[in-house]
């Protein structure tokens, strides 16, 4: 009996943050260690394209990408871990795909329609500023989930409608042909705070509020110290359940330090020092990765390996599968 298998894919359009790692990345780890199943993690350089358009930029993205999984302790033995452009029949399954999936569902995708919404309230032409890529965007993620026939998918809020999509060209795409394809599921890691960014809105990329994962010890402290606080005084009281500082501050510390500076929140504890104990307690947790990340940037060969290896194990078992979705449609 084949494991059950859980995939997933983080996109190089930037630095990865803290909120990448606490979100995405180490449920993702946990969940790697599980011998029942048998994770595919991979970087989603083709779904980056339609943003990132700059070929050195690119590259050092998805190096930085590749680098973050294995400093944190993704194991390559045991994950099948490959860069999607190393996968060619993504790509063809891709147009195999298109020719199923009504134009109107990618008319209703959120990423589309926020862009048309937008321009429709600026006055401008609907379509300014979207390309193909952008607008085929879940056709090219539903190549990722089945073309490896994947139970569990785990991502982010923002994209459940993506895993919903898949479902529903996996469906069409059984309905016309035959049972080919499983239905796959997302996971939302319901539990994981969502972390706050430098200045207090959901860390983002797209809001230029991030702590990068792997800044060196003194550039982390200075962005800690960059959080937006109130303007309470060190011995005044302050409440832990609204604090920016103890929401980063308990992804990282045992509970018992937690226990504690909530309790010096309550008799009053200077906004400086709490932010020296968050940043000591994410340094700490940090320290060994960012040396292994940095190994890594500065061996890309070494990377390189890694990855090749990771796409002809996945090449393998998406050859096998092209064959037989292509012997469906009568190819
Ligand atoms: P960004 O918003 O910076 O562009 P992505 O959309 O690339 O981040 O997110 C990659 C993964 O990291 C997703 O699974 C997402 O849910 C998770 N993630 C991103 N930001 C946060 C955050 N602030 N808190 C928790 N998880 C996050
Ligand atoms: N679209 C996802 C994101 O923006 C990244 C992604 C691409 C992905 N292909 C995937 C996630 C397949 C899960 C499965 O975060």
């Amino acid at each position: 009996m084949n494991k059950p298998v859980i995939l997933t894919g983080i996109k190089p359009t930037g630095h990865p943050h803290l909120g990448n790692y606490i979100g995405a990345i180490k449920p993702a780890l946990e969940m790697a260690k599980s011998p029942i199943l048998q994770s595919m993690y991979f970087i989603a350089d083709y779904h980056a394209l339609n943003a990132i358009q700059d070929a050195n930029l690119f590259r050092q993205y998805t190096n930085e990408v590749a680098a973050t999984w294995l400093a944190l302790g993704l194991d390559p033995k045991r994950v099948v871990f490959y860069r999607q452009s190393d996968v060619p029949e993504i790509l063809e399954l891709h147009w195999i795909l298109s020719c199923l999936t009504p134009k109107g569902l990618m008319n209703r995708a959120h990423a589309y329609k926020s862009k048309v919404d937008k321009n429709k309230e600026e006055g401008i032409e609907i379509d300014s500023g979207v390309n193909m890529g952008l607008y085929t965007y879940p056709i090219l993620m539903a190549s990722d989930i089945l073309l490896f026939q994947s139970d569990l998918v785990p991502v982010g809020k923002d994209q459940m409608q993506h895993v919903e999509i898949a479902r529903d060209i996996a469906s069409y795409f059984n309905n016309t042909f035959g049972e080919t394809f499983k239905l796959p599921e997302y996971v939302i890691q319901e539990e994981t705070a969502v972390i706050p960014g430098l200045d207090g809105r959901k860390m983002s990329k797209s809001y230029n509020n991030t702590i990068p994962l792997f800044e060196t010890p003194e550039k982390l402290k200075k962005l800690i110290f960059k959080i937006k606080t109130d303007s309470t005084l060190p011995d005044e009281p302050k409440d832990p359940d609204t604090s920016i500082l103890i929401t980063l501050y308990k992804d990282f510390a045992t509970s018992e330090e937690v226990e504690q500076l909530q309790k010096q929140y309550l008799e009053g504890i200077g906004w400086g020092q709490v932010k020296q104990e968050v940043f000591e307690v994410i340094n700490r947790e940090l320290e060994k990765p960012r040396q292994k990340y940095q190994m890594y940037l500065d061996n890309p060969r070494i990377l390189q390996d890694i990855l090749n290896e990771g796409a002809h194990k996945a090449r393998t078992l998406a050859q096998k599968q092209l064959l037989q979705i292509k012997k469906m449609i009568g190819c």
